[in-house]
C-alpha cells in the first residue's frame, strides 16, 4: 500500500506540473479522483488491511485526496483563461436580430391604414406591356413617358405589343378592371423603373403605392376624405391637405396633392429643413379615373364612377425620416438601416 501511495502521489504531482490548460487540468482530475481512479480503487482495499493499516492507510489516503484537490483547484486559480476555457456564468453575445428594411415599414404602414378603410391588396407586374402601362391609362400614342429615355423596354414584343418595366403602379388599375368584379378599393405596392440618372434624388428602380376605387356613387369628396385620414394617420393629427389642379391622361379631374409641413407647422419659414419655407410639402398625385379608362376595362362610365392617387414611397420615406439621400435606400449600409 505504502508503494503505491507513493506511485500514485508522483505520478499525480508529474501530470499536474505538466498541465497547462483547463482541459488539462479537468482530465486530472478524472484521472485521480474521478469514480474509476486509482485513489478509489485504493480506498476499496482497505478492507484487506489489518485493523491498525486501515488507520493509517485510511487517513493517508484521505489526507491525498485532500491534496489532489487543493492542489488542482490552486494550479486552475493561476491558470491564464484561455479560449478553451467556457465560463457559462458570462452573459452572452445577444444575436443580431434582423430587420425589416425601412421603405417595407413604410409601405406595410401606408397599406394598414388603407386597409383600415377597406381596402384590398393587389400586386401588380413588375413586367408589364404597353397596353397596360400606357394605352389602357388613356396616354396618347405620342406622349413622351412612352420614349425609350423614359422607359426601359424589354426584347420582347407579342402582337404589336411591346414588353417593359412598368415605369408607375398604374398598370395595376387595369389588372384589376379586367379581372375584378365591381366595386372594389384596391391599395397597390410594387417597385417602378425609369432610366434616371442616378442622383440624391433620383433612382433607376423606386417604389410606389397606387391607390383607387371603383363603385356607383363615387366622386371627388370620397378620394378627398379617403386622402386626408390616410395623411393624418401617416404623418400628424393636425396636418392639412391642399389640392392643386393638375394633368393626368388617366384621371379627369385630376391633381397634385400637398400637405401642410408636418415637420416645423409652417412655422420656421425658410430655415425649415423639410418645406424650405414653403409651408406644404407635394405628396401625391390623384384624380377622379377617366372614363376612356374605365371604357378601356369595359366597366360602364355612366354607371360606375372611380377615384385614384399614386404616391411615391421612397419619397414619403425620405419626408418623414428627413433622410437626404435616395441612394442610402439601396446601398444596404447596416449602419443606416439599423436606425429604423
Ligand atoms: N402614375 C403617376 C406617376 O407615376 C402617379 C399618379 C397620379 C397615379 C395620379 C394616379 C393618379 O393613380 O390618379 O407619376
Amino acid at each position: 500500500m505504502e508503494e503505491k501511495i507513493k506511485n500514485l502521489e508522483e505520478n499525480f504531482y508529474k501530470d499536474l506540473s505538466l498541465a497547462k490548460t483547463i482541459v488539462e487540468l479537468e482530465n486530472i482530475r478524472v484521472k485521480y479522483l474521478g469514480r474509476k481512479s486509482e485513489l478509489v480503487y485504493l480506498f476499496s482495499e482497505l478492507k484487506n488491511l489489518s485493523q491498525n493499516d486501515k488507520v493509517i492507510y485510511g487517513k493517508k489516503l484521505n489526507s491525498l485526496k485532500e491534496n489532489f484537490t487543493n492542489s488542482l483547484n490552486e494550479k486552475i486559480k493561476n491558470i491564464p483563461q484561455e479560449e478553451d476555457y467556457l465560463d457559462l456564468t458570462l452573459p452572452s453575445i445577444s444575436p443580431k436580430r434582423a430587420g425589416l428594411h425601412i421603405l417595407t415599414i413604410v409601405t406595410n404602414k401606408i397599406c394598414n391604414i388603407f386597409k383600415e378603410l377597406g381596402f384590398k391588396i393587389v400586386e401588380g407586374n413588375e413586367i408589364e406591356d404597353e397596353w397596360h402601362n400606357f394605352t389602357a391609362l388613356n396616354i396618347p400614342l405620342e406622349h413622351p413617358s412612352r420614349d425609350a429615355f423614359d422607359t426601359f423596354y424589354l426584347d420582347i414584343e407579342r402582337d404589336k405589343n411591346k414588353f417593359l418595366l412598368r415605369s408607375h403602379t398604374s398598370p395595376s388599375q387595369i389588372r384589376v378592371m379586367e379581372n375584378y368584379k365591381v366595386p372594389f378599393k384596391i391599395i397597390s405596392p410594387g417597385r417602378v423603373y425609369r432610366p434616371d440618372k442616378v442622383d440624391a434624388s433620383h433612382s433607376f428602380m423606386f417604389h410606389q403605392i397606387e391607390g383607387f376605387a371603383v363603385d356607383k356613387d363615387l366622386n371627388f369628396s370620397h378620394l378627398k376624405g379617403v386622402l386626408l385620414y390616410f395623411a393624418k394617420e401617416f404623418f400628424s393629427k393636425d396636418i392639412n391637405l391642399r389640392f392643386r389642379p393638375h394633368f393626368f391622361p388617366f384621371t379627369e379631374p385630376s391633381a397634385e396633392v400637398d400637405i401642410s409641413c408636418f415637420f416645423c407647422k409652417n412655422t420656421q419659414k425658410e430655415k425649415c429643413t423639410v418645406c424650405k419655407g414653403k409651408g406644404f410639402i407635394e405628396i401625391l398625385g390623384c384624380g377622379m379615373i377617366h372614363p376612356n379608362v374605365l371604357e378601356n376595362c369595359k366597366i360602364d362610365s355612366k354607371k360606375y364612377k372611380g377615384f385614384a392617387f399614386g404616391m411615391g414611397v421612397d419619397r414619403i420615406a425620405m419626408l418623414k425620416y428627413r433622410i437626404d439621400d435616395i441612394r442610402l435606400f439601396y446601398e444596404n449600409d447596416i449602419k443606416f438601416l439599423e436606425q429604423f
